[in-house]
């Protein structure tokens, strides 16, 4: 690592603590799904701060990423709240469209009943939520602040607010973190997947292709988000 490499990660340490220092422990929690996710679970452990870890079982996951979430979990020695979507939701939308709508009406549908729901009801419990979100990861990221109102999931009686500590990171950094520190990855990022999301809708890219397209590939690149970060595509479009 480094010089500048070591000054850059002291930031995300820093929020970090003040996440810890501003929200009592059960109102606060990490948004768990892959390589940036981790690091700051990593973080926050060689710091001493205790985050709750939550992560959206859409179902529809890859074996490798439920391998991956027991071996964080082993590693770290916490518990990982699984959100599972409504199975009668679940089972409406299959029972009137099949298990592969999305690849023909676009992803919306799908991944508002598999994770939009259940992450609705999980930041009810929250005053704020801590991604992994990196500005250099899409189009409808590049604004993305370290601290934010969560303008899609907050209401009039619940204001919520949104943590991307490493929003300023690259890639580059993440690895370099993982590398360092010897962080648990998902094994599929040995078989060139980047960006990690549920199995149908996640493909593997090549050398020079953005980490983005392996994501609903069959989608124009400012439809690629799922809802959990809806307010990057409302800055875009407006
Ligand atoms: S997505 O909206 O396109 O799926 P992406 O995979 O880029 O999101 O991840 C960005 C951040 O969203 C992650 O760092 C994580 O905080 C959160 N996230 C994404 N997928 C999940 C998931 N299945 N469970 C919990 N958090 C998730
Ligand atoms: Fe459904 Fe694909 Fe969205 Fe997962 S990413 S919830 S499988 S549309």
């Amino acid at each position: 690592m480094d010089f500048q490499q070591a000054s850059t990660y002291t930031e995300p340490q820093h929020l970090l603590r003040d996440i810890a220092s501003r929200f009592d422990r059960e109102r606060v929690a990490i948004s768990f799904s892959g390589a940036e996710d981790v690091v700051l679970i990593d973080m926050a452990h060689r710091e001493g701060l205790e985050f709750n870890v939550f992560s959206l079982d859409t179902g529809r996951l890859h074996p490798e990423t439920y391998a991956y979430f027991e071996r964080v979990r082993e590693h770290y020695g916490i518990a990982i709240e699984l959100l599972m979507p409504s199975p009668a939701a679940v089972a409406d939308l299959v029972r009137a469209k099949g298990l592969f709508s999305f690849y023909k009406d676009g992803h919306g549908e799908c991944c508002a009943v598999r994770k939009i729901e259940p992450l609705r009801r999980k930041l009810g419990e929250l005053d704020a939520w801590v991604t992994g979100q990196r500005k250099d990861q899409s189009v409808t990221r590049t604004d993305l602040p370290l601290e934010q109102e969560d303008r899609a999931f907050s209401t009039e009686a619940h204001r919520l607010l949104k943590f991307n500590p490493l929003a300023d990171w690259s890639s580059r950094d993440v690895w370099a973190y993982i590398r360092t520190h010897k962080v648990p990855y998902n094994e599929l990022h040995d078989q060139g997947y980047v960006s990690i999301g549920c199995q149908p809708c996640t493909r593997a890219v090549g050398p020079h292709e953005h980490e983005r397209t392996g994501r609903w590939w069959w989608e124009e690149a400012t439809a690629r988000e799922c809802g959990l970060h809806a307010q990057n595509v409302v800055k875009i479009l407006g």
